[in-house]
């Protein structure tokens, strides 16, 4: 491949694998069954992104292992209602069209866990989307390194990653204990991506060691935990025992295990964490937005429930973003007609961070997520609340947030 033997593509991309993986110190290519691409959004990549889209697309490349997109720069079916500006659309559409050349599967979502790139244990990956790395790494027990742009195109083009980091046993081990010590029945839904965020915060992107979470934990609450663990902190793999596949071997050795550091969070520590997460106290909202990661089905039931016979206040708007499958699912279920009663919307394929919210000129955006609370200031360029999806569903209503009725 590095030769050329099969063709330009292939040989640039393996020049780029392997200089990354002599950089890392690895000592051979390895088999990956699949990749995951951020090389998706306008937003973030740039022109130069667009153009590397297009030169492997030129060069006649093809994924050669099941590859799937992360979310587009905008809602590919609602971009015009939406006032995305012509040549921003443009240079996004290119993109599309260049990895449906490619053969990327155009599932536009950070949580193709869910949705059909549905990793083995043990198998090794190569995927980006620090939110997706660190749920295919703790939750499915697969390996892949958190992966950056490009490198991440070019092992699904050569269907191989360089063995180093997360691939290999001895650095997926846990070093850090937190204990969480708060009594697992009253772990709420909005406790957990406070949880991640904290955690993050104080173990970086070392490996910690979760106890105290409980064993009916949801995929959503793990999703949407570790997804704030991967933004507050650069944190790829955790362990639950009792719950992560590979904390089986922790269990074990678990009394006689010498941690490098142990961490408590307790219920002071939470509220704490929460406070942090958010740049204001209170005052008007005019942008509250759910689905960071991608709403799943479940997530869109619940609030539709929570909105239904409800209405948005006229000064704010409510985007939930998802998937088209999970939207489909909902149409069917008639869990949209009630979210669009509302005056909330839907919007698929894209996300509130990666489209270009700041186009718009919020103010204030209040979330459930974790990861939109810490990149929310910085590329919504708005104040940033977070609350549960009950304090926004409520604030939505209200068109303003009221601190003393949160429902932390
Ligand atoms: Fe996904 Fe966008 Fe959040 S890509 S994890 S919804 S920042």
């Amino acid at each position: 491949m590095l030769a050329g033997e099969r063709g330009e593509a292939v040989q640039l991309a393996m020049e780029i694998l392997t200089r990354v993986g002599d950089v890392y110190g690895a000592e051979k290519m390895i088999e990956i069954a699949s990749a995951h691409t951020v090389m998706t959004y306008y937003r973030i990549i740039m022109g130069a992104g667009v153009e590397i889209c297009e030169k492997f697309a030129e060069l006649g490349a093809r994924y050669c292992v099941p590859t799937t997109l992360d979310p587009a720069g905008m809602d590919l079916k609602q971009w015009r209602e939406l006032k995305i500006p012509e040549d921003y659309a443009e240079r996004q559409m290119r993109i599309v069209k260049a990895q449906e050349k490619l053969g990327g599967i155009p599932i536009w979502t950070c949580t193709p866990y869910l949705h059909g790139n549905i990793p083995m244990p043990g198998q090794d990956l190569a995927w980006s989307e620090s939110s997706a790395v660190v749920f295919a790494n703790s939750v499915m027990g697969a390996r892949t390194n958190r992966l950056t742009a490009v490198v991440d195109m070019a092992a699904g083009i050569v269907g191989r990653a360089p063995k180093f980091g997360l691939h290999l046993d001895e650095n997926r081990q846990g070093k850090i204990l937190v204990r969480i010590n708060v009594k697992s029945k009253t772990l709420a839904d909005s406790d957990y991506p406070a949880i991640g965020y904290f955690v993050g915060k104080q173990v970086a992107d070392e490996i910690p060691v979760l106890t105290g979470v409980p064993r009916n934990v949801s995929t959503d609450q793990l999703k949407n935990m570790g997804a704030a663990m991967a933004a507050s902190g650069s944190v790829a793999l955790y362990h639950i025992p009792g719950v992560t596949p590979e904390a089986r071997n922790i269990d074990k050795n678990f009394q006689k295990r010498k941690w490098d550091e142990v961490l408590d969070l307790d219920l002071k520590e939470l509220k704490q964490t929460k406070e942090e997460m958010c740049t204001v106290n209170s005052g008007e909202v005019d942008f509250v937005t759910v689905g960071c990661p991608h709403y799943s089905i479940e997530e869109i039931r619940k609030l539709a429930t929570l909105l239904e016979g409800k209405k948005i206040h006229k000064r704010t708007k409510f985007w939930i973003y998802t998937t088209r499958h999970v939207e489909m699912l909902a149409k069917r279920a008639g869990y949209s007609s009630i979210i669009e009663a509302s005056g909330a919307q839907i919007l698929t394929e894209t996300c509130m961070l990666v489209s270009p919210t700041d186009i718009y000129g919020f103010k204030t955006l209040m979330t459930d997520s974790g990861k939109c609370a810490y990149y929310g200031p910085g590329l919504c360029k708005t104040e940033v609340l977070y609350g549960s999806i009950e304090d926004c569903v409520e604030t939505a209503i209200n068109g303003s947030y009221n601190k003393s009725k949160s429902q932390w």
